[in-house]
């Protein structure tokens, strides 16, 4: 997977410096072409003497060599590179990354950098718990960089003992996994809900829910990452969601009737459809088309059900299609998701619960158990791009 691979080794003042030679001799072995850029505290850390007989490449440090006074183009190598590692990186590094702070080569070469970006944080735990680097953190990943943390799961819940820079293998292990998965969708078009419907009651009013769009929109980004096509077809969600892969078709919708019209025309042409977005039950029987005054007596407003769309493909599907649903739910979880994903013919569904803090609507994380006919997988909190990953391994392994 890393064969051939050209990697931008960002190397910065960390005492964990020494085991970013165990990465290169790592990647070299896998036949990776590796360019180390160090920061000049990084070489208080490790000699770039060593690091260039690694990589068999002068060590980049200076804008200018210092033999020749040649110039070196950070924004060549935002070129040339398959990926970009900085590893370690520490706070102050990951605060520049950030906040664009280009007063080193090597954040130069990150802000030209047109390949996906790691970051493997290495600190005291003090440091890497401040609430600034934390949102620095967050900040990168926002931006769209894969940050490497040691274990798995979600930044919040790996506070206890960590900072410390993940192992090599581990690291390697990473690239190798993101290279492999790349064009694993590739030719495949997929269909996503996400976000809220909002059912009118008058010009003003309207039944919706709190969904904000971000699991849903995670998942494309997952899939289109994978090479996928993805057809995005969102409710009424905040402006700040933005989908980010060109890969991503977006159609907007309002009501859960004009999402079921998108989807029912959509459907067909697709390989798969995940329905993550909380759609009404019910709808106004009549909008009113004037605001609707207060009178100071009790108010009825009558309901009728909205179409259910995942039902409706459920029927649709053919054999070579695979449809994933999501249950929210707030009671006997398991027992009410088994029944959806039969109802509506999913090939496995994905759950989520009220129950469960940081899982659910509008929150960064979310804790899913996934349900097939014959098998469950309980998942940890993560965050939801890292939810993402999970749902989409699992729905590569049905449309094999
Ligand atoms: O958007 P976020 O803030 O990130 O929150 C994510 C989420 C909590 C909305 C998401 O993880 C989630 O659980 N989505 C499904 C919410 C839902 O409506 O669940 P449900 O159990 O009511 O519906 C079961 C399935 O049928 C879902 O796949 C739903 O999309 C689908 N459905 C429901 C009703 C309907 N009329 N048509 C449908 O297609």
């Amino acid at each position: 997977m890393l064969k051939g691979k050209k990697i931008v080794l960002g190397i910065t003042g960390s005492i964990a410096a020494y085991k970013s030679c165990l990465i290169i001799r790592q990647l070299i072995k896998k036949e990776a072409e590796v360019q180390v850029v160090i920061t000049p505290a990084g070489k208080e850390f490790i000699t770039p003497i060593t690091l260039s007989a690694l990589t068999s490449k002068p060590v980049i440090s200076e804008f200018f060599s210092q033999r020749d006074g040649t110039w070196h183009s950070h924004v060549d190598l935002g070129l040339w590179a398959d990926a970009m590692l900085i590893a370690p990186a520490t706070a102050s590094t990951i605060g520049k990354m950030a906040n664009g702070i280009a007063d080193n080569m090597l954040i130069t070469t990150y802000l030209s950098m047109k390949a996906p970006v790691f970051v493997a944080p290495a600190m005291d735990l003090d440091m890497y718990a401040h609430p600034s680097t934390q949102q620095n953190l967050n900040t990168l990943q926002a931006y769209g960089n894969h940050i490497i943390e040691p274990g798995t799961g979600f930044l919040a819940s790996k506070l206890e003992g960590k900072g410390r820079m993940e192992e090599p293998e581990n690291i390697v292990a990473a690239l190798e996994r993101f290279f492999a998965q790349r064009n694993s969708l590739k030719g495949k078009k997929v269909l996503i809900t996400a976000g809220p419907t909002y059912e009118k009651i008058d010009p003003v009013r309207f039944i919706g829910n709190y969904s904000s769009g971000k699991m849903g929109f995670a998942l494309a980004e997952e899939c289109a990452e994978r090479g996928a096509e993805v057809s995005l077809v969102c409710g009424p969600v905040s402006a700040v969601m933005q989908a980010k892969h060109p890969n991503i078709h977006r159609t907007d919708v309002e009501s859960a009737r004009e999402m079921y019209e998108a989807c029912l025309q959509l459907f067909p042409s697709m390989d798969s459809a995940i329905l993550c977005a909380a759609v009404a039950d019910f709808t106004p029987c009549d909008v009113a088309s004037e605001k609707i005054k207060r009178t100071g007596d009790e108010m009825v407003l009558r309901l009728k059900p909205n179409p259910d769309i995942a039902a409706s493909l459920g029927q649709l599907k053919k054999d070579n299609q695979a449809l994933v649903g999501f249950a929210l739910e707030t009671s006997h979880e398991e027992t009410n998701a088994q029944a959806k994903l039969q109802k509506k013919n999913f090939d496995f569904i994905v759950l989520n619960s009220l129950r469960d803090v940081g899982a659910g609507f509008q929150t960064e994380t979310n804790k899913v158990t996934i349900i097939t006919a014959d098998a469950k997988k309980e998942y940890p909190l993560k965050s939801k791009a890292e939810v993402a990953v999970d749902i989409i391994n699992q729905l590569e392994a049905v449309m094999r």
